[in-house]
């Protein structure tokens, strides 16, 4: 099978790196963020830098967790309005997916060239700096849909840790636990290569080494640094392989009781990967070396036998989750009595989900359901 491996966007890294903007033919330019990064003063870094340029600017900072289809339309006609050159997202993966779309629906409406997609993450987790997805909520039909287009892959991504300092300890737990999830699942794909294996083991490794020690101390910026490098290094990773069922089911999960993403990909981790490499069962499971090797290379394990290994792996990856304060389990009652109620649609739609597609085993609706239950 031949695969192939692109990085279209370049990425400016390291302490300063949001000085790079002023190399950017930008003359006009559209701001997209959310209202807490307009209020933390986060925005005025981007646009007094735009000033400096002696660039025009307007703000679109409406965006709110998992955007929806209609935050998007009002993104849209915001672009319509301006006209801009360049849309600068500035956020978590939520204002960079909003933004990609609403770059996209631009370009598609009239802008006489491509609009420059400029994206600025403000968390390490989703990668969306780097990825051709964008993914989009419907509140009314509880679903989350990961479009994916490579137009909307971001020409410039700025990583400057400094921005990611802010970030509460919840949600640099919870955005860890996203990153460690896409380089796994990139790393198990039956689209992996010598290329993503390269960038998922090191995000690996970087997340293992710097996530506790964010979470504990914010203001440590080697470990945000390396964070924020994992996050790009595995977007890259899942852009070019896959994702698999672990996003499959965290989609409508996260759409159904409102989890933050990276929490519901963690929920599932551990019990994603032990059904993929068939613990406890015979036959055949690529993903069981995959993972294996990984244990062992990492350090979690130098054991045996395979099995052994990727219990190692998964223990390390529990291990991580309580020394992050994550729960293994869904502790809200509601939340638990939801997702009893909801097994069979939410087994439904992680099996629709097109990351599903990239998993390592097939699985039936009834073995989504049982992961889905292991929740409880
Ligand atoms: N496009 C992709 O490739 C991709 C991959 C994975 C996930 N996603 C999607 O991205 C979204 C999740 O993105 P996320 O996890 O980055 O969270 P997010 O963008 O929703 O942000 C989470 C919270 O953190 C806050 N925040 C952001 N930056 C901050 C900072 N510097 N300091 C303090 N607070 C800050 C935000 O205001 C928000 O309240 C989900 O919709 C998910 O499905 C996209
Ligand atoms: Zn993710």
């Amino acid at each position: 099978m031949t695969t192939t491996f692109s990085i279209p966007t370049t990425i400016y890294m390291g302490s300063g790196a949001l000085d790079r903007l002023q190399e950017l033919p930008i003359k006009r330019a559209l701001l997209v963020c959310d209202p807490f990064l307009t209020k933390n003063g986060a925005s005025k870094l981007v646009s007094s830098r735009l000033e400096a340029m002696g660039a025009q600017w307007e703000l679109f900072d409406r965006i709110v967790p998992d955007p929806t289809v209609g935050l998007v339309s009002a993104g849209a006609a915001c672009i319509l309005d301006y006209r801009p050159d360049a849309l600068i997202a500035l956020g978590g993966g939520s204002a960079i997916d909003a933004g990609k779309a609403i770059n996209f629906i631009y370009t598609q409406m009239g802008a006489s060239e491509k609009p420059l997609f400029v994206a600025i993450p403000t968390t390490s987790g989703t990668g969306s700096e780097v990825t051709s997805f964008s993914v989009l909520s419907d509140p009314k039909a509880g679903a989350k849909y990961p479009l994916t287009d490579d137009r909307m892959l971001p020409e410039a991504a700025l990583l400057d840790p400094s921005l990611t300092l802010s970030v509460p300890p919840h949600v640099t737990a919870d955005t860890g636990m996203d990153i460690l999830t896409h380089a796994l699942e990139a790393y198990a794909s039956p689209f992996a290569s010598d290329f993503t294996d390269a960038l998922a083991e090191k995000a690996i490794a970087l997340v293992f080494a710097n996530l506790p020690g964010a979470v504990k101390n914010g203001g440590d910026f080697e470990a945000r640094e390396r964070l924020h490098n994992a996050s790009c290094m595995a977007g890259i990773a899942f852009n070019n392989a896959s994702l698999g069922i672990c996003h499959g089911m965290a989609h409508p999960l996260g759409a159904l009781l409102h989890l933050p993403h990276g929490r519901s990909n963690a929920l599932l981790l551990p019990h994603v990967a032990a059904f993929n490499a068939g613990l406890n069962e015979q036959g055949d499971f690529p993903a069981r070396a995959r993972y294996a090797a990984l244990a062992r290379q990492s350090g979690c394990c130098c054991c045996y036998t395979e099995t052994v290994a990727v219990q190692g792996l998964i223990r390390r990856i529990q291990d991580l989750m309580t020394e992050t304060g994550m729960p293994h389990k869904l502790e809200d009652e509601k939340h638990r009595a939801l997702l009893a109620e909801h097994l069979e649609s939410l087994a439904e739609g992680a099996l629709a989900d097109r990351c599903t597609g990239g998993n390592p085993r097939s699985a039936q609706i009834g073995q989504v359901q049982e992961l889905y239950r292991k929740l409880l």
